[in-house]
C-alpha cells in the first residue's frame, strides 16, 4: 500500500482539531459539568466537525452514490440511521416517501435536520417528520415512538461504524422495525477485503475513533448485513432475512482507500 494512502487521514484529523477544538473548548469553559460527561464532549466536537464544513463534503463526495441508491428506491416511512444534518432526506422523492423519521442521538445537530426535512416538505406538524434522539442499537424505543408500526425503509449512509455492537443493531432493526418487503440501503465505509489496507484501518481506528464520536474504520458491516440471520419464525433455527441482496463497490474509488465503500441494497423477505 501507498504510504500516502496510510497516512491520508492525518490530513482529515488536523482538519477536525482545526474546525472543533477551539470551539469546543469554549464550550466546555462554559460549561465545566461536561468534564463528566466526556461521551457529550465527543458529540460537541463531531458536531463541530460537522458543521464546520465535513458534513456538506462528505455528502458531496457521496452524491451520485446516493442518487443511484435512495432517490429511485426509498419508499414509504424512510428511518435514516444517524441522519447527521438530514443530508437523506434531500434524496428522498417526496411522491414515494410520506414520512421522514430522522435518528440522532446527538442532539447537537438536530436543528440542521428539522431546517433540511422542512426544506424539503416534511414537517413535524403534520407527522410527516419525526426526529428520534435515541441511537439505532434501541430498537425498542424506536418501535415505542412509531406506535409499533413498522418502516418500509431504513436508510444507513456512514452510521454502522459509529453503533455499538453493529451486527446486533442491524439483526435487530432489520427483524422487528423493518417491514416484511421493506428495503435495507447501505452506503458505509467497511473493513477492507484488503489485508494491507485492512491493517492500516486497525492501526488508526484507536486515534480516529475519539476524533469522529465512535466511528470506527475496521467494521466489515456489509459483510455482517450480507451474511446477517434471523431466528426462523417456527424457531426452527436460522435463515437469512433477504429476498434479494446486492452489493456494490462506489463507483471509481482506489482499492487503497483507508475509507473504502460499500453500497447495499436488500429487500427483507
Ligand atoms: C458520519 S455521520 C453521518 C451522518 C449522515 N448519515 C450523513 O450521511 O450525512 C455519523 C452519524 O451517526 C451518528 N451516530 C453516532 N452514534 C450513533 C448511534 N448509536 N445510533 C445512530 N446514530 C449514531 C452520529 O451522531 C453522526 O450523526
Amino acid at each position: 500500500m501507498k504510504a500516502t494512502a496510510a497516512v491520508g487521514l492525518l490530513t482529515d484529523i488536523w482538519a477536525s482539531i482545526k474546525i472543533a477544538l477551539l470551539p469546543t473548548l469554549k464550550e466546555l469553559v462554559a460549561r465545566p459539568s461536561l468534564f463528566f460527561t466526556p461521551s457529550e464532549i465527543s458529540r460537541i466536537f463531531m458536531a463541530k466537525v460537522w458543521a464546520g464544513g465535513f458534513g456538506d463534503g462528505v455528502d458531496e463526495g457521496g452524491r451520485s452514490t446516493k442518487e443511484h441508491l435512495i432517490t429511485p428506491n426509498a419508499f414509504g416511512a424512510v428511518l435514516d440511521l444517524g441522519a447527521g444534518h438530514g443530508h437523506t432526506v434531500r434524496y428522498l422523492d417526496h411522491t414515494k416517501v410520506s414520512r421522514y423519521i430522522a435518528l440522532e442521538p446527538n442532539t447537537n445537530m438536530h436543528s440542521f435536520i428539522r431546517e433540511a426535512a422542512s426544506e424539503a416538505g416534511y414537517h413535524e406538524s403534520d407527522g410527516s417528520f419525526i426526529l428520534l434522539s435515541c441511537g439505532a442499537e434501541e430498537t425498542t424505543k424506536i418501535l415505542a415512538a412509531l406506535d409499533s408500526v413498522q418502516v418500509d425503509t431504513v436508510v444507513s449512509i456512514l452510521t454502522l461504524c459509529s453503533v455499538p455492537d453493529p451486527e446486533k443493531t442491524i439483526r435487530n432493526l432489520v427483524r422487528d422495525v423493518l417491514k416484511p418487503g421493506g428495503l435495507f440501503l447501505f452506503y458505509e465505509h467497511v473493513l477492507s477485503h484488503r489485508s494491507d489496507v485492512a491493517w492500516w484501518q486497525r492501526f488508526w481506528t484507536p486515534i480516529w475513533v475519539h476524533a469522529f464520536d465512535g466511528c470506527r474504520l475496521d467494521r466489515p458491516t456489509d459483510i455482517y448485513c450480507a451474511d446477517l440471520k434471523v431466528e426462523e419464525d417456527n424457531g426452527g433455527g436460522l435463515r437469512s432475512p433477504w429476498r434479494e441482496q446486492e452489493l456494490w463497490n462506489k463507483v471509481d474509488e482506489p482499492e487503497e482507500h483507508l475509507f473504502w465503500h460499500q453500497v447495499g441494497k436488500f429487500v427483507k423477505d
